[in-house]
């Protein structure tokens, strides 16, 4: 089976952990490395805990590259009040053994991007700034991309406190912009489908008892499930996972092609994803949009990764030893 080659940028943030677990257990893809942005917690904390993660996962062979400091022109804005002072508050991880790669994110993803004989798939799952930054230095390398499947933005409704816009695309929304308006293939799993795509918090049980990787996913599900819980939701949105499991498996979503534009100047509104659902402003549509998913089926997936995972399923031959 020919692997799709991906990249992860991710800000580890409990969801942005179960979309690595997912990835790394997949025998559909070929992780080829995993790069860190500053998100949900600031840039050391987020990449701590991408090694943490591999390191859990036995995976000292994927290799991890450490993003940028900040956004491009907003201050760092991070959600300990989802994830903790950690940005991974709840389970213990391992201190990672391997170290980090020298390069920075965006070298090191132009790196692997030139040495692809076939287009690569960006995954990210955190705000948009590291993609932006290669998108601005390495035009030439636009064409080695097959496509950015990410999570971020809501075309129907938001919850960053900042008008209708998402945490990803409010954190940087310039970035959010020249990816948006890159002419890259974009597939966009935003609010409007991850926040129905969650673990029930009647299912934990199922997965604690499904291994050490299927209690590390309910240990993760528990932290950030606190918050929704209180507010009365029925299970954890797993927002980051949707993109990895759209890779997977595409017939778990309903998607719809249309034209989003992020607004950039709206005072409550900045960073809101501003997407032309019915095609009545007749825009050029510039991204598949998630719109729904099969719940049901997106958990057994997810189940299946920890036994996956445990067996060294997404491992990759050619990524042995640094890299
Ligand atoms: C996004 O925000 C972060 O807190 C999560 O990791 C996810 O990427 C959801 O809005
Ligand atoms: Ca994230």
């Amino acid at each position: 089976m020919n692997k799709i080659p991906i990249l992860m940028d991710c800000d580890p943030g409990h969801d942005d952990a179960i979309a690595i677990i997912l990835a790394l257990s997949s025998e559909k893809l070929n992780v080829l490395g995993i790069t860190t942005a500053c998100g949900n917690q600031t840039i050391e904390k987020t990449t701590k805990n991408a090694q943490g993660i591999c390191e859990f996962l036995g995976r000292r062979d994927v290799p991890v590259a450490q993003g940028r400091k900040a956004p491009l022109l907003t201050p760092v804005y991070t959600a300990g009040i989802a994830h903790g002072e950690s940005g991974l508050d709840g389970p213990q991880l391992p201190e990672p053994a391997v170290p980090l790669q020298e390069e920075s994110a965006v070298v090191f993803m132009a790196r692997k991007l030139e040495e692809s004989g076939e287009p690569v798939t960006l995954v990210p799952t955190g705000p948009l700034t590291n993609i932006a930054v290669l998108l601005l230095c390495y035009p030439h390398l636009i064409q080695k991309i097959d496509r950015i499947v990410l999570m971020g933005g809501s075309v129907v409704s938001g919850c960053s406190g900042r008008g209708a816009s998402e945490f990803n695309i409010m954190v940087d929304p310039y970035a959010a912009d020249i990816v948006f308006t890159s002419g890259i293939p974009i597939v966009m799993m935003g609010l409007d489908v991850t926040n129905f795509t969650t673990i029930g918090f009647d299912e934990k049980e199922k997965f604690r008892r499904a291994g050490r990787v299927g209690a590390l996913v309910a240990d993760l599900a528990d932290y950030f499930g606190r918050g929704f819980e209180m507010v009365g939701w029925c299970g954890v949105p797993v927002h980051d996972a949707c993109t990895i499991a759209y890779l997977i498996d595409p017939t778990l979503f309903t998607m719809r092609e249309m034209n989003v534009r992020i607004d950039l100047s709206g005072e409550f509104t900045m960073g809101s994803t501003v997407g032309d659902s019915y095609g009545v402003e007749g825009r050029e549509a510039n991204a598949l949009v998630g719109l729904a998913s099969d719940r049901e089926r997106f958990v057994e997936l997810l189940l299946g990764a920890g036994a996956g995972a445990e067996k060294g399923a997404g491992r990759n031959e050619q990524n042995s030893g640094l890299n």
